[in-house]
């Protein structure tokens, strides 16, 4: 089979950067991309040393122009656009809800809820005009599937991500383009650090975690390489719930 052409967003770091490095082990073309030229063409080189044909593109997921050009060019670069994982998101400004803000909501969601929605919008524009469609992966968290305090805009933004997809995969069922999601736990990245800034937090998050530890990004890859391949060609509009556990049950009696 003919390596697959994946297009990643918010590759620079965290569950991009890793998803970029599996996907170049299996000998995927790739295009990565990001909003920091330097960073993104380091990556891409260092993509390159493991064998894979990369190419950084830089691109604001919030800006359609940038993703019109993220996606022309993934096709001028390799001619079709296979895979696209919609991995760039922020936890933007976490407070109460008594403190959001037009400025606060539209940090959180014009990042993770318009960005998905424009990065569909290009994508299907690519996968409907080659033979085969395609399989897009967009990310939400379990902040997608319960509430956190402190947390409703990063919450609703999670949620709707998980809408959204449902409907797009509806939508590009019957052109062969399938649209799922990935939802991770707590998962060892940058995010994860400043979210929980210290070491008592995340000792105290860990203490409820059903496997006592965050995710690792090499492990939310998995699931996302899944479900970009042949292997899940039944799957559509699904999310994967990655999350050791923690959307099982409520830990009132943890296990001895
Ligand atoms: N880590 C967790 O515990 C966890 C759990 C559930 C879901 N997630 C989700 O997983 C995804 C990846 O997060 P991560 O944990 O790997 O954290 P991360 O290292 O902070 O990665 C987020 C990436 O998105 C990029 N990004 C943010 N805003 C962007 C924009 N407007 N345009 C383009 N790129 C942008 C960031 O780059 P910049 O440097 O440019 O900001 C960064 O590279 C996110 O969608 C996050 O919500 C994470």
């Amino acid at each position: 089979m003919a390596a697959p052409v994946v297009l990643i967003t918010g590759a620079l770091t965290g569950i991009g950067r890793a998803t970029a490095f599996a996907y170049a082990r299996l000998g995927a073309e790739l295009v990565v991309s990001g909003r920091h030229q330097d960073v993104g063409n380091a990556l891409a080189k260092e993509l390159g040393d493991v064998g894979a044909h990369a190419q950084f593109v830089r691109a604001d997921v919030r800006l359609d122009d940038d993703i019109a050009s993220l996606v022309d060019r993934t096709l001028e670069r390799f001619g079709r656009l296979d895979v696209a994982f919609n991995n760039a998101g922020t936890e933007g400004q976490p407070g109460p809800v008594t403190e959001v803000t037009k400025e606060t909501y539209a940090a959180t969601f014009d990042t993770n809820v318009l960005g998905t929605l424009l990065s569909m919008k290009h994508e299907f524009r690519a996968m409907r005009a080659q033979e085969g469609g395609g399989s897009i992966v967009n990310v939400s968290s379990t902040y997608g599937l319960m509430g956190f305090p402190d947390a409703a805009l990063y919450v609703g933004s999670k949620h709707a991500i998980i809408g959204i997809t449902k409907a797009a995969a509806l939508e590009g069922a019957a052109s062969g383009i399938r649209v799922n999601v990935v939802a991770p736990g707590f998962t060892q990245t940058a995010m994860y650090e400043r979210v929980t800034g210290n070491d008592a937090v995340r000792n105290a998050v860990n203490s409820v975690l059903p496997m006592h530890r965050p995710g690792t990004p090499e492990e939310i890859a998995e699931a996302v390489i899944y479900l970009g391949s042949a292997k899940s060609a039944y799957v559509t509009g699904q999310a994967i719930t990655l999350d050791g556990g923690l959307m099982a049950g409520w830990p009132l009696f943890p296990a001895a």
